[in-house]
């Protein structure tokens, strides 16, 4: 899948630059999350997202991106993932939208996405979406130093199967991300834990679970695009990019680099040593 397979560990000063556009990220799903209700299309939220990133200094790392035509994908009910925003696609009351969004910096990429509720849905919906949130910081909070990379992926998928019957899609994984959007390694959202890489200070990756209502299968509409559950199964989805520092995870795509969630699991955040 990667031209190059070595693991490209960043600096501490590319760290900065990745928080940077890490921040553009999170700031602008903070933007599309409040603007999410019934009646607003797809395509105004895309129009908000490329709005508000260029704004902040930022070009969209999803447009163009393989000839993808917008800056983020919009992915409504049984869509998983990659879904392209639309001006025909009005979400209504009770459908559950995932948000992926992704920006550049000074050549420096983040990539995190949101699952958010159009108006009231229902309780198995936002179980879904509060399993796939808490799954996703199990698997940020075991970015310990020394570690390997597989325990990310097993802190996923055990809180998720602790949770109940839920489909966890395998099709599609997290990544590293530096310079690109996606560089290895893979990081998938199951597997034994103690395999893979050593988790060393340096090491960016996306995490990025993908849960449904039913099975794990998927398949891809013929728009080359849109990824959507096979049985139909309502999805969700969300994503950081988190670099491991020397003091711990740094959630780059997180407002506050993750500490607020992080004490609550008892993991120290990350953050850049004061000196270099
Ligand atoms: N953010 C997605 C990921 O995590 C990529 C979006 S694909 C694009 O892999 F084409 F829309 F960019
Ligand atoms: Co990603």
């Amino acid at each position: 899948m990667f031209q190059d397979r070595r693991i490209h560990l960043k600096k501490p000063n590319e760290i900065a630059l990745m928080r940077a556009a890490g921040l553009v990220v999170g700031r602008t799903l903070e933007v599309l999350r409040a603007a999410v209700k019934p009646g607003v299309t797809t395509a105004d939220l895309d129009a908000l997202a490329e709005e508000h990133i260029r704004a902040s200094g930022a070009t969209p790392s999803f447009k163009g991106y393989h000839g993808y035509p917008a800056s983020i994908c919009t992915s409504v009910n049984d869509e998983v993932v990659h879904a392209i925003p639309s001006p025909d696609r009005t979400l209504r009351e009770g459908d559950l939208v995932s948000i992926d969004c992704g920006a550049i910096v000074d050549g420096w990429h983040g990539d995190a996405a949101i699952t958010v509720a159009v108006g009231e849905v229902t309780p198995d919906l936002q179980e879904l979406t509060r399993t796939c949130e808490e799954a996703m910081w199990r698997g940020i909070a075991a970015m310990r130093r020394d570690g390997r990379l597989s325990d990310v992926s097993a802190a996923v998928e055990t809180y998720v199967r602790g949770r109940g019957d839920y489909g966890i899609v395998e099709d599609y994984v997290g990544h590293g991300i530096g310079t690109q959007m996606h560089q290895p390694p893979n990081v998938p959202n199951v597997g034994r834990p103690g395999k893979g890489p050593r988790l060393v200070p340096g090491l960016a990756i996306a995490i990025e679970p993908m849960i449904t209502l039913g099975s794990n299968q998927t398949d891809v509409l013929d728009d080359d695009w849109t990824v959507v559950t096979r049985d139909g199964a309502y999805a969700a989805h969300v994503e950081h990019t988190v670099a491991l520092t020397d003091k711990g995870p740094w959630v780059l795509t997180a407002l506050d680099g993750g500490a607020a969630k992080l004490a609550e699991l008892g993991v120290p955040a990350g953050s850049l040593a004061e000196s270099k």
